[in-house]
């Protein structure tokens, strides 16, 4: 049986030093880091999502804004508030929840957001800066999430071969890109899979780190795991389970308890990734307080 990578226990400490940094932070600038996060509409799993994001940030002693617009908020509307968050000086982080209504184009609104308050790595000149192998540039956070789990449990990806499943902007993409950076978490040989892939099998069969980023439940099976490889599983799908009090569950990307039976250890889906990602944005939005105080920027 493998061993259980927990995300959840990685961010219980991670989180509790990032508390400790963000009480200095308090101390030398005289005010809290501070994250503003923005739904629009109420997409179930987006809700969810940022109700766990403010309660982290406000957990860790940040200061912890959200702010809901409406399903048919106008994008004017949306970037002006965008706007109004870059110019507020409580404000060192800006998060607006993806996938946002059809009537507004996100990239629009990314491209918006002040770049040095861009702690979802999602502006393109931030993702332009990670392309080029930028070591300073603020990670998207999910993929920096996947490369600390690696990182904390032993697994250092250098000089491995890594397999990605998936090509998002928002996982796959930018993952390769931070695995492929020289320094810390990076290194590795990557190759990128995706539904296009022929005999994804036979490629996912060379991973001795394998990482499943596609949102399909029970996607990645035993026979596409080497012996001894290391599974993370990216994905958050919700399967009807009329028998639990909501009436689904969580499961991941990868059919856990087969998989489990062959690799030296794997993520579990909940607890696994999920936990991380909100941990590296509290990190990514204490680096940009500290960047912005050390700006003087009010
Ligand atoms: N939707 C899915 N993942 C993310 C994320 O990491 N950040 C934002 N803003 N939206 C998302």
């Amino acid at each position: 049986m493998a061993r259980i990578i927990s995300g959840t226990e990685l961010s219980e400490t991670m989180r509790a030093e990032i508390a400790a940094e963000a009480a200095r932070f308090r101390e030398r600038a005289g005010r809290a880091p501070g994250l503003a996060a923005v739904l629009v509409g109420n997409h179930p799993a987006s809700e969810v999502y940022v109700r766990m994001k403010e309660k982290a940030a406000a957990a860790a002693g940040f200061y912890s804004a959200r702010i809901d617009l409406p399903e048919t908020v106008a994008e004017a509307d949306l970037l002006r508030l965008v706007e109004q968050l870059n110019a507020d000086p409580r404000v060192h982080g800006i998060l607006v929840q993806l996938p946002l209504p059809a009537q507004i184009a996100t990239r629009r609104v990314l491209e918006r957001v002040d770049v040095a308050k861009d702690v979802d790595g999602f502006h393109p000149v931030n993702v332009g800066r990670l392309a080029m192998g930028d070591p300073d540039v603020l990670p998207p956070c999910t993929p920096a999430g996947v490369v600390e789990m690696l990182l904390r449990s032993g697994y250092d990806p250098a000089g491995r071969r890594v397999v990605i499943v998936g090509r998002s902007n928002i996982v796959g993409r930018p993952l390769a890109l931070l695995l492929l950076r020289t320094g810390r978490g990076g290194n590795a040989t990557v190759t990128v899979a995706h539904s296009r892939t022929r005999d994804l099998a036979a490629v996912t069969r060379e991973a001795e780190i394998l990482i499943a980023a596609v949102g399909r439940p029970g996607l990645v099976t035993r026979d596409m795991v080497r012996a001894g490889a290391v599974v993370i599983d990216v994905g958050v799908n919700r399967v009807d389970d009329p028998g639990s009090g909501r009436g689904y569950r969580l499961v991941g990307d990868v059919a856990f308890d087969e998989v489990a039976q062959v690799a030296e250890a794997i993520s579990p889906v909940p607890g696994g990734v999920g936990p991380m990602t909100i941990t590296m944005l509290l990190r990514n939005t204490l680096e940009a307080a500290r960047r912005l105080e050390a700006d003087g920027r009010p």
